[in-house]
């Protein structure tokens, strides 16, 4: 069959989604549009991947190595004259030179599969086009066919007529064309369109009467993105493919329509996903594991066991039989070793806390080293900040902190040291010692009995 070559168009604005960020690279299931059609690509091994960049060049064309797909280079189209000019490109910098056949597809198709795709690489023609019959065909171009049901051209909505319009079969704008043809028609384009632009469909009609396949393939599989309201419901049908293939994977998710998990997200069996629940980049759960409902983690590793619930965490990791939440924040660092535990209002960054060891209420831990059986009383919190650099505390096995403690860093804990509740602590503890940093409590006996007989003032001018 010869070498095959795949062109990626990228260039675009993406006019119609009114963002700064060009449109390829906005993020649908935990990856860019652009990414989820290169990893469409990647089963096929193909000898040549080209993006076609112009629109934020720099970023897409970052965007698309970032994939590190095998033979993949970048083409500039420095001005989007139209899709043919977007191919034309790519043959006169030489990206195409020697290549037999070239499949062409759009940057704004995440929905792409690999197995439309062998549908339409496998078409018995020399050129092979994919079509789809959606519910709504408004915006696509129009495919037009003789009497005899063969493939004659394609329309651009803009360019249709009514009759033309009333075609419900559409074209996805992804082919396959023999190169020396492909390079000859592209050549060939004129502009002479409503907008101008040297239109790739036009290539359709004189290659269609050298031998063209047209394969239907499902709508879904080929819809285009062009606005945001398009870009929410691809988000939905790749979450729904996610979801799937975890499901039949052995992971329970309560209310699937409710999850939302990244496409780079791990997930062993038989961990439970609770509603509301966003998985996100390289985030990784083990067998087992409980997490959410209403839970963000960001580049978390959950490992078994443990259970999450109604926490944020940002890179941060949770080992085995670790318990976190409800309401806890774990931040970048923040690691929780076996069966250690984060309770509610707690917030944990670039700090390890050992086995056993639990942090259960209202506590701040940062830049914090806990051994193993440490207790931090409700209401810790470490001083890590004096205004101009961050310092270290570091708790030894088994201490116990009072409730209220201000561990003002840097400050060391001896293991098995206390320090008493309340206590603002400067100094390091030694082991098994009890630290107390506190003014002596006074007491007034007979307040309450004096305060009630003088009629509302304060005889002891305390409260
Ligand atoms: C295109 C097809 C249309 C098809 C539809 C399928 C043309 C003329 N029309 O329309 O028949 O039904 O796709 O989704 O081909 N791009 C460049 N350089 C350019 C112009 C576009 O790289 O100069 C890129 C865009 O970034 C985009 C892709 O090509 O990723 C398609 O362009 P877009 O403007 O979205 O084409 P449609 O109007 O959707
Ligand atoms: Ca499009």
């Amino acid at each position: 069959m010869g070498s095959t070559a795949a062109v990626v168009l990228a260039a675009g604005k993406g006019t119609r989604f009114h963002s700064d960020l060009a449109k390829v690279l906005h993020p649908l299931a935990g990856r860019t549009m652009l990414r989820w059609v290169l990893e469409s690509l990647r089963e096929f091994g193909l000898d040549r991947v080209i993006v076609v960049v112009g629109h934020q060049a720099e970023a897409v064309a970052a965007e698309a190595a970032a994939s590190d797909l095998a033979g993949l280079s970048v083409v500039e189209q420095a001005e989007q004259r139209g899709t043919g000019h977007a191919v034309r490109v790519a043959f006169d910098v030489g990206a195409l030179d020697g290549v037999d056949r070239v499949l062409v597809l759009p940057g704004d198709t995440p929905l792409l599969d690999a197995g439309t795709l062998h549908r339409l690489l496998d078409a018995a023609a020399p050129a092979a086009l994919l079509t789809a019959r959606p519910a709504d065909p408004a915006g696509y171009g129009r495919v037009l066919r003789a009497a005899d049901g063969r493939v004659e051209r394609i329309v651009e909505h803009r360019d249709a007529t009514e009759a033309e319009r009333a075609v419900d079969e559409i074209n996805a704008g992804m082919y396959v064309f023999p190169a020396d043809a492909l390079r000859r028609e592209l050549g060939a384009l004129r502009g002479d369109n409503t907008q101008g632009e040297l239109y790739l469909t036009d290539v359709v009609a004189p290659l269609a009467a050298e031998g063209l396949a047209a394969v239907e393939a499902t709508a879904e599989a080929v819809a285009g993105v062009n606005d945001r309201a398009q870009l929410a419901a691809a988000a939905a049908v790749l979450r729904r493919r996610i979801n799937e293939r975890l499901l039949l994977g052995g992971v329970t998710l309560v209310d699937p329509e409710r999850t939302y998990v990244g496409a780079e997200v791990a997930i062993a069996p038989d961990a439970v996903i609770l509603p509301n629940t966003y998985l996100e980049g390289a985030t990784r759960i083990g067998a087992g594991a409980t997490v959410g409902p209403d839970s963000r983690l960001v580049d978390a590793l959950v490992e078994e066991g443990a259970v999450v619930s109604y926490s944020v965490l940002l890179g941060a990791s949770v080992g085995p039989g670790a318990t976190v939440g409800p309401f806890s924040y774990l931040r970048p660092g923040a690691r929780l070793e076996r069966a250690a535990k984060a309770g509610a209002f707690v917030e944990i960054k670039q700090s390890t806390v050992g086995e056993g060891s639990k942090v259960p209420h209202l506590s701040y831990i940062g830049d914090a080293e806990i051994g193993q059986g440490v207790n931090v009383g409700a209401g810790t919190i470490t001083c890590n900040f004096d205004g101009r650099h961050k310092h270290r505390t570091v708790i030894g096995d088994g201490a116990f902190i009072g409730s209220d403690t201000m561990l003002v860093a840097p400050v060391t804990i001896g293991p098995r040291a206390v320090t008493a509740a309340g206590s603002a602590i400067t100094q390091d503890v030694p082991e098994g010692a009890l630290a107390l940093e506190r003014t002596q409590q006074v007491e007034v006996p007979g307040y309450a009995d004096r305060v009630a007989g003088s009629e509302g003032d304060d005889p002891a001018g305390v409260a």
